[in-house]
């Protein structure tokens, strides 16, 4: 196999691109925009691999249209960890989705997706299949909704490099095996010949890494690659998405539930509310001073023994409906610092105070100006207290 060097990702702590937003950005028309929904993707670079510009997702539904994704724009660089947090039903997965091509044909996508500079939503069926699973690779977070129970593990590894290149089947097995042993999978060569379902969870998940990476690709997309494991095997899998992401030189599209698996590995965050962005920005700096009250909400949801003595402060309240999305800020209903003017306009995606860190919020300076941002969603007896 031709596995490129093994150029390691810098480490995440410390790595922090600072970039130069423009205040307007020319479209390939030569239109300006002056939106800052806009201004909150990077400007292109020579290492960038995807660019995700102003996507919106739409599914007509008997109820009404659900507006599952409402212009999420982000890009991606070469080894790149973009981790992409939100809660249930925020669009995490479905903006993903219309990434790989997997979304129902009733879906309404507009946008772009840009890979190396070329828009997948206007490429050819063909040319749009060579990329997807190839230079875009997926990993679900149920590896039996990837895996054909009813043919071997080697199999399905050789078929997924055969869809893409023209080589003997003993040549793609012997790929095949050595993906096994990249995503530490003992006796890799027997592993070959078993089904998924004598595999366990934890190894179901790295053959479904292994499946992943098996034709080098540039962007791993991992939906929640690791809820459905026990929290012991969790930890490994992650490590090794990473060892392997290293060792076939991809970037990632995490997306996750847990902010301390993001903290951990991802250089940016992209933080997603009722099918938008609501915050995006470098891992260290959203982390350590949220502008959106929903960022600092999800943050103050971890049990700390520093702000909450190890309680659990979870966000009071439900997600709107994305049939009816309230008038104004979606997070309004549940905000600690909702006003008047949240309650009638929907804040724009804008640049905050620390350069490259958008937040949409009409009152960022609101967080800025505390030392814990998490105090707005104290407890009642924590206040109390
Ligand atoms: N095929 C579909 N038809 C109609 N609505 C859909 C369809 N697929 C997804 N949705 C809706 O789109 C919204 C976003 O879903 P998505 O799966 O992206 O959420 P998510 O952020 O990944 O959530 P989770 O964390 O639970 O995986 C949800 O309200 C979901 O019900
Ligand atoms: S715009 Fe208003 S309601 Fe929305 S997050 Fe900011 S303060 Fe809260
Ligand atoms: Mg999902």
């Amino acid at each position: 196999m031709t596995t490129p060097p093994n150029v390691p990702i810098e480490p995440r702590k410390g790595d922090v691109h600072t970039y130069d937003i423009p205040s307007t950005i020319l479209d390939s028309a030569g239109d300006v925009h002056v939106g800052l929904q806009r201004d909150a993707v990077r400007p292109p670079s020579e290492d960038e691999i995807l660019r995700v510009e102003n996507l919106s997702v739409e599914f007509p539904t008997e109820d009404g249209v659900v507006h599952a994704v409402r212009g999420v724009s982000y890009s991606l660089r070469e080894r790149e960890v973009l981790g992409i947090v939100g809660e249930s039903g925020s669009g995490k997965s479905v903006s993903s989705m219309a990434v790989m091509g997997l979304l129902p044909k009733s879906a309404r996508i507009k946008g772009q997706i840009l890979f190396r500079g070329d828009d997948m939503l206007k490429m050819s069926p063909r040319k749009q299949r060579s990329l997807r699973g190839r230079k875009i690779a997926m990993v679900f977070q149920d590896p039996m909704t990837a895996l054909n129970p009813v043919h071997t593990i080697g199999d399905q590894l050789a078929e997924a490099v055969l869809a893409h290149e023209l080589m003997p089947r003993k040549n793609a097995l012997a790929r095949a095996k050595e993906m096994l042993d990249l995503v530490g999978i003992p006796q890799a060569e027997a592993r070959l010949r078993s089904y998924p379902h004598e595999f366990s969870g934890g190894m179901r998940q790295r053959a479904m890494i292994a499946m992943a990476v098996i034709n080098n690709p540039d962007v791993i997309i991992a939906d929640e690659p690791t809820t459905a494991l026990d929290v012991t095997v969790q930890a490994q899998i992650l490590e090794k998405l990473l060892e392997v992401k290293d060792a076939v030189n991809a970037a990632i599209v995490l997306i996750t539930h847990d902010l301390g698996v993001i903290a951990g590995m991802a250089h940016r965050v992209l933080v997603m509310y009722a099918g938008r962005p609501v915050e995006i920005g470098d891992t260290d700096p959203v982390f350590e001073e949220p502008r959106m009250p929903y960022t600092a909400g999800l943050l103050g949801s971890i049990p700390s023994l520093e702000t909450s003595g190890g309680r659990l402060r979870p966000i009071k309240g439900t997600p709107p409906s994305l049939i009816n999305l309230p008038t104004g800020c979606p997070f309004s209903p549940r905000c600690p610092l909702a006003d008047e003017v949240c309650r009638t306009a929907e804040p724009e995606l804008a640049e905050t105070d620390s350069g490259g860190h958008f937040a949409a919020c009409h009152h960022w300076d609101r967080l800025a100006a505390v030392e814990d941002p998490t105090v707005f969603f104290r407890t009642e007896s924590e206040t109390k207290a």
